[in-house]
């Protein structure tokens, strides 16, 4: 425990002592003597030391207290004042101390954030100008080819048109996701939801997707008990999450494979189950599907025309409807995805007075 008063009165009492004792060696001296030299000597040393601590050392360190409290401020708005309380405290030094490695250690993790932040924004960056390069380079490709003469050739110029415009479309899909996801991520995209079918819309989505499926005999089947599942999301988004998900389904299916999707009625939700009998995604990937671009097999999915941003929408859509999609796989087996919507409040109450 150090403050101003006690430093000066140990030292001024040293002082007081060793000056009773040299006053006590000389003959003449008395208890009067004594007594007036001691208090003297206590008085002045207490007074002096007292005011040197008090206006040089601690006046000094409360500023600095005051500047680091100030500097917290502007920068930290989440900033709580700190229980410490310098002026009044026991040991100020030892509270500057802690002040200041609270504070610095605050800002590390701060700057460790923004720095995983930085190598996040330079891969997707790098990323991104990957993906975008590989469609705009085909393109680019067949109309030279084209300029150098191919287009007098009948046969040849449709099969490079039709071929640079599926390049065009694949880039024409990909800045379609990628603006999605900025979108999503920032929170642009606001939510418009409304109560509709869920079977209806999965029975939708299949209907889109039949060609896909067909063309690889993939069979495809709705499992739900129940064919009045109303719930409370937003459509045109759910629809996209169900797109990706059964094209998911299809691409990484085996020929003659089948997909199901499962709609099970729950008290409070509609769980939504999309189930494939393909390649199945083994454990160290699984955890890594919904980041942006990510693919398991590179060349593959790239052959199928995917660029790893399915997922990753879906896992964003997902989230601003505060659920989770959940994923089970087994190699060689087969993957399931599932999620959980909110159901018609109605019907929930409607569902627990049945129960009772
Ligand atoms: N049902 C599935 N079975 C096996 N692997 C899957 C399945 N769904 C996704 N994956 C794996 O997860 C990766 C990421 O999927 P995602 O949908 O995000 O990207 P993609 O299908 O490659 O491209 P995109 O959907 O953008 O066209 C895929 O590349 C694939 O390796
Ligand atoms: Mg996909």
């Amino acid at each position: 425990v150090i403050s101003a008063k006690l430093v000066s009165f140990f030292i001024a009492t040293t002082i007081c002592f060793f000056t009773v004792a040299f006053l006590s060696l000389a003959k003449s001296t008395d208890t009067t003597i004594l007594l007036i030299g001691g208090s003297i000597s206590f008085a002045t040393a207490f007074i002096l030391i007292y005011y040197t601590f008090e206006f040089l050392i601690f006046r000094e360190i409360n500023k600095i207290y005051d500047v680091i409290g100030k500097v917290k401020k502007k920068h930290l708005r989440d900033f709580q004042a700190s229980a410490i309380d310098v002026k009044n405290s026991d040991n100020p030094l030892r509270s500057i101390k802690q002040e200041i490695v609270s504070y610095v250690s605050r800002k590390e993790l701060e700057i460790d954030k923004l720095k995983k932040l930085e190598a996040y924004r330079r891969e997707f960056v790098a990323d991104v100008s990957h993906e975008l390069k590989t469609p705009i380079f085909a393109a680019q490709g067949y109309i030279l080819t084209l300029l150098d003469g191919a287009v007098d050739d009948d046969k040849v110029k449709y099969k490079f048109l039709r071929k640079a415009a599926k390049s065009l479309n694949s880039l024409d899909a990909l800045v379609q996701d990628l603006l999605t996801l900025s979108q999503l991520e920032s929170g642009g995209i606001i939510m418009k939801k409304d109560y509709f079918n869920m079977y209806h819309l999965a029975l939708e989505a299949l209907d889109q997707l039949e060609d896909k499926a067909l063309k690889k005999q993939i069979k495809t089947e709705i499992i739900a008990p129940d064919k009045d599942l109303i719930v409370y999301a937003d459509y045109n988004r759910i629809m996209q999450v169900m797109l990706n998900l059964i094209s998911n389904a299809i691409k990484y299916n085996r020929e003659a494979g089948k997909v199901t999707i499962t709609l099970d009625n729950l008290e409070k939700t509609v769980r939504v189950t999309v189930s494939d009998t393909g390649i199945g995604i083994s454990a160290e990937h699984i955890d890594r599907i919904f980041e942006r671009f990510y693919r398991v097999d590179k060349s593959r999915s790239k052959k199928q025309g995917g660029t790893g941003l399915g997922l990753s929408i879906v896992k964003h859509i997902l989230e601003n409807h505060k659920t989770k999609i959940k994923v089970s796989s087994i190699v060689g087996e087969g993957t399931s995805f599932s999620f959980k919507l909110k159901k018609r409040k109605e019907d929930t109450e409607k569902g627990k007075e049945d129960e009772q």
